[in-house]
């Protein structure tokens, strides 16, 4: 009987930054009620899905040796969940070329996860639709329905409900990349040690920065830009605040802590000033690496052929 290979299927999954990262207090299930708004950036995970005998993680690119390959990363967890959901084993090879910074405050894993999802979706021809996806996600990580969602967002609970914004044009990031990265669970500790300690400031509602998505202007939108997150990132790496001075002094309209960190995002006013904020940061000496790259773009999706070569 003549059988039919499915090819690879190949799925690219968007980084992310955190416009505004509000932060509440310590829930009892450990996690912190959030309030914040994501947007999708060009910096991606490209992953590679084809079937094999046994279920097996391979990692290239970005950061690779520091990524596991066994049931530790999210993917496997997510090819687990997806096979048992689908009632079948889950006998896939995934091969991932990471952009995105490995624990560098960009949701690179949930990143991973959500490919990892879409891509079984398509290569087990299972129907899932995108709320269905979508539950899987939030199951496996905080920010993995997010980087399913992609574009622009508001994100509420444990950061997995999300609302979609209006954002009008393309907006321009240059990424400063740390040398060690920051796990995310210590950044959220530090700031309930620093919040038992004193009161450092809390972010209001983003109401005005949403506007500001909607005006599509990147001018009224940087002093707007905050996360809660960054006094316990810059707290657990104090040479984070050279790294931001370096970023606005090289003409950017501002910077803050991506996330939990340590990966600080610099908003420049065209894709020109990204280009030369980024070249004068490469040469300051403030962080390992230095990317540029625009948002919003659409959450993980399956690339055709063409595309992927
Ligand atoms: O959801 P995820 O597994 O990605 O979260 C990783 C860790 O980040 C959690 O175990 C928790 O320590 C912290 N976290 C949190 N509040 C959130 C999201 C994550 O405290 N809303």
């Amino acid at each position: 009987m003549l059988s039919v290979v499915p090819s690879p299927v190949v799925v690219r999954a968007p980084s992310k930054v955190n416009l505004h990262l509000g932060v509440g207090d310590l829930r009892p299930d450990g996690y912190h009620d959030l309030t914040t708004v994501f947007q999708a950036l060009s910096l991606a995970d490209d992953l590679e899905l084809a079937p094999s005998a046994s279920l097996t993680v391979r990692v290239t690119g970005e950061g690779a040796a520091q990524v596991p390959t066994d049931r530790a990363n999210l993917v496997w967890k997510a090819a687990v969940r997806l096979a048992h959901l689908a009632g079948r084993a889950p006998l896939v090879e995934i091969a991932i070329a990471k952009g995105i910074p490995v624990a560098g405050g960009m949701a690179g894993g949930s990143a991973d996860a959500a490919a990892a999802l879409v891509g079984l979706n398509e290569l087990w021809d299972l129907g899932m639709g995108r709320d269905e996806l979508s539950e899987v996600a939030a199951e496996l990580g905080s920010d993995v329905p997010f980087a399913l969602h992609g574009g622009t967002a508001l994100g509420t609970g444990r950061g997995e409900r999300l609302l979609p914004v209006l954002s009008r044009n393309t907006f321009h990031w240059v990424l400063a990349l740390a040398k060690d990265g920051l796990s995310t669970p210590s950044v959220f500790r530090e700031l309930d040690r620093l919040r038992a300690e004193g009161e450092p400031p809390r972010l209001g509602d983003p109401q005005k920065l949403m506007q500001a998505l909607a005006a599509g202007d990147p001018r009224t939108l940087a002093p707007l830009l905050g996360n809660d997150l960054q006094a316990a990132a810059l707290s657990l790496k104090p040479e984070l605040r050279r790294t931001l001075r370096a970023g606005v002094g090289a003409g950017a309209l501002a910077g803050l802590v991506s996330g939990s960190g340590p990966t600080c995002a610099f908003l420049c006013e065209t894709e020109e000033a990204a280009i030369t904020v980024a070249a004068e940061l490469a040469g300051a000496g403030v962080c390992r690496s230095v990317r540029t790259a625009s948002g919003p773009v659409p959450g993980a999706r399956v690339l055709d052929a063409e595309t992927h070569g």
